[in-house]
């Protein structure tokens, strides 16, 4: 089976590395098509994952876009999709990891004849997206996916309230290595005497700089906890949000916190810097698809507080494996850091039982595994059987 990828991103976001982890087990029959060049093709390159910049010209719609922005982008969509579609017919299917890929991918699809399926990262709700950009989501991906991927059962349920076909809609979970994020202690002594920070209490976020991850309730959050906690902003703006980082600087210095927060920047490896932190806060103010970076602490032994919306619910049991609170309410967050901070014993259970919860069930190897089964289910074309329900599979056993 040959697959063709698209994504929409040359950046570095969570769909991509999660990508970069479908495809890599087929790397010598796969390409990945990228809409835009940067360091997402580097990480493909050094993986030997095959991969090429599709166009030059950016798809100039955002996901808040009215009808007429929307429309004014064809000019570039067409020339692209015919691009793809030509280049659709020396691979057996097409395999969508973004919106705007469903777009180019669903009418290459119609052209090449190859099935498509769409990996959904997505809430398709109005706190993310124009009622526009949603009907087309939903349309294209009933009209012309064989298979719908739902990052998490949040996505899924959006997916569907929104108009999308039930039927061909599945779970699968991001999955992870957890041999990558296993304890690296001297690392966590290192980084903390670099950032000058060995006998402060950090509490860790780890998430591109945009409003919507709510970098802005966890600067507010910190004035109402004890002195000594401090917090580390690991990410970038990725998606030209330098007004908010602007705002985030001039938020910390009203609060006089310019000692306790410290912008470290976009990080290729995040667990030395999650392992530096004794605590690590998810703050996004609108329903998170999925959220990698909740796994990801847990696979590093570190405490959780997530925002009590989207996949998050799915990924946190409340006092068990993490904490969960409103987002959006700084005082709720301070409240939970303040516990952790207090209760080390009550913290490290919540460790224990997430880390090994965190291991068995976003497995990288099960998640391949059951995206290779459903790719199979489109791949043998129409007489294959319902596609299974591989995630009530997953809790059965
Ligand atoms: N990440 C990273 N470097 C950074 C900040 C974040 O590699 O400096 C990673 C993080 O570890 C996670 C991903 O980016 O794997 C973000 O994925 P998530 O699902 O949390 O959110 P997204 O940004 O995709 O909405
Ligand atoms: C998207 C979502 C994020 C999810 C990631 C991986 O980037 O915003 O919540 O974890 O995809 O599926």
């Amino acid at each position: 089976m040959k697959i063709l990828f698209l994504d929409q991103s040359g950046k570095l976001g969570g769909a991509e590395l999660s990508l970069a982890d479908v495809a890599l087990p087929y790397r010598d029959r796969c390409l990945i098509g990228l809409f835009a060049d940067g360091d997402f093709r580097k990480l493909l390159e050094r993986k030997k994952i095959p991969v090429q910049i599709l166009t030059n010209n950016s798809i100039n719609v955002k996901k808040n876009s009215n009808l007429l922005k929307s429309l004014a982008s064809i000019t570039t969509i067409i020339p692209l999709v015919i691009k793809v579609a030509r280049l659709a017919k020396k691979y057996d299917l097409i395999y969508a990891n973004t919106q705007k890929a469903l777009v180019v991918g669903a009418l290459a699809s119609l052209i090449s004849g190859r099935p498509l399926a769409y990996h959904l990262r997505d809430m398709l709700c109005s706190e993310h997206f124009s009622p526009i950009n949603r009907f087309v989501a939903v349309t294209l991906a009933n009209r012309f996916a064989a298979l719908v991927i739902a990052n998490s059962q949040a996505t899924r349920s959006a997916f569907i309230e929104a108009g999308g076909k039930q039927e061909i809609t599945q779970v699968v979970y991001n999955g992870f290595d957890a041999t990558k994020y296993c304890d690296r202690s001297r690392e966590r002594d290192t980084i903390r005497a670099k950032l000058g920070l060995q006998d402060k209490y950090i509490v860790g976020h780890f998430s591109r700089l945009a409003p919507w991850k709510g970098q802005h309730i966890l600067i507010e959050a910190l004035q109402y906890c004890p002195e000594n906690v401090n917090a580390i902003l690991v990410g970038d703006a990725l998606f030209g949000e330098e007004e908010y980082v602007r705002q985030l600087r001039s938020q910390v210095k009203e609060l006089k916190l310019e000692d306790r927060v410290h912008f470290l920047g976009f990080c290729l490896d995040v667990v030395p810097y999650m392992l530096a932190s004794d605590l690590i806060t998810h703050t996004s103010t609108a329903p998170e698809p999925f959220g990698r970076v909740i796994v990801e602490a847990m696979l590093c032994s570190r405490a959780v507080i997530g925002a009590k919306a989207g996949g998050v619910l799915e990924l946190i049991e409340p006092n068990h494996t993490g904490m969960l609170v409103e987002p959006g309410n700084p005082q709720e967050l301070a409240d939970a850091i303040a516990t952790c901070y207090h209760k080390p014993d009550f913290t490290k259970q919540m460790v224990e039982q997430a880390r090994s919860y965190a291991r068995s069930t976003f497995d990288l190897s099960q998640t391949n595994r059951e995206i290779d089964s459903l790719l199979q289910f489109i791949y043998r074309g129409k007489d294959s059987p319902k596609i299974p329900n591989l995630l009530s599979q997953r809790t059965e056993n």
